[in-house]
């Protein structure tokens, strides 16, 4: 039995649908449930954030995630697949007909990945505040809480909207299939199975 950590929402489907052309039958959580028992496999919805969580502590074997999450949380787990799903980047954005002002002191940059910007500029020797914030990052620039934002883009329907623009594109993301390093000895066989499994269909 394998346990699968997967983050609620679109990619939880995506993943979803790609076990049922794996195993050619139905995989579906119960209205509300959160666990779902199927075809050897105990899947487990959690917020895309906890899936490192769920993984590192072997509660789920492995689980399926955006590169973003990892690279932010520095998750240590095994990044074994790339399923290519989930496709984003992460930006540094602005308001449209302002340009960033790198000479400032310090530019206020509000984001829901700090760690991920904090790198980003301290690597570019420029100097940052990064205001954490757990959601709706497009505003803050518009009512002055921040000088930029770095944030997701997938679509870029929310930045448009908001009159921000893409200054600099940070990272390339897409979920990839993780695995407990403890799991992956234990259960090599079934993990690679599936690993295989999910290899051939994605490349069908
Ligand atoms: C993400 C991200 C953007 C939006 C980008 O937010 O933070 O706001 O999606 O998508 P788009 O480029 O297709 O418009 P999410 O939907 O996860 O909501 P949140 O702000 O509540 O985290």
């Amino acid at each position: 039995m394998i346990k699968v950590a997967l983050p609620k929402g679109r990619i939880a489907q995506e993943s979803l649908a790609l076990f049922e052309r794996l195993y050619g039958s139905k995989f579906a959580f119960d209205d509300r449930k959160l666990i779902l028992e199927h075809q050897g496999f105990t899947f487990m919805l959690v917020r895309s954030q906890d899936v490192p969580t769920y993984v590192i502590h072997q509660a789920a074997d492995v689980g399926i995630v955006g590169l973003d999450v990892i690279e932010e949380q520095e998750a240590d787990v095994v990044k074994l697949l790339n399923l290519g799903i989930g496709k984003c980047k992460v930006v540094v954005g602005s308001e449209v007909g302002k340009s960033l002002d790198y000479r400032k002191p310090q530019l206020k940059i509000a984001t829901k990945m700090p760690h991920i910007t904090r790198k980003y500029f301290s690597n570019k020797a420029i100097s940052i505040e990064a205001l954490k914030l757990y959601g709706s990052i497009e505003l803050a620039p518009l009512v002055g809480l921040s000088d930029a934002i770095v944030d997701i883009v997938e679509t870029g329907a929310t930045m448009a909207q908001n009159n921000l623009k893409i200054d600099e594109v940070i990272m390339e993301s897409s979920a990839y299939l993780v695995v407990n390093k403890n799991s992956f000895y234990e259960k090599k066989e079934l993990i690679l199975a599936l690993y295989e499994r999910l290899k051939s269909t994605l490349e069908s």
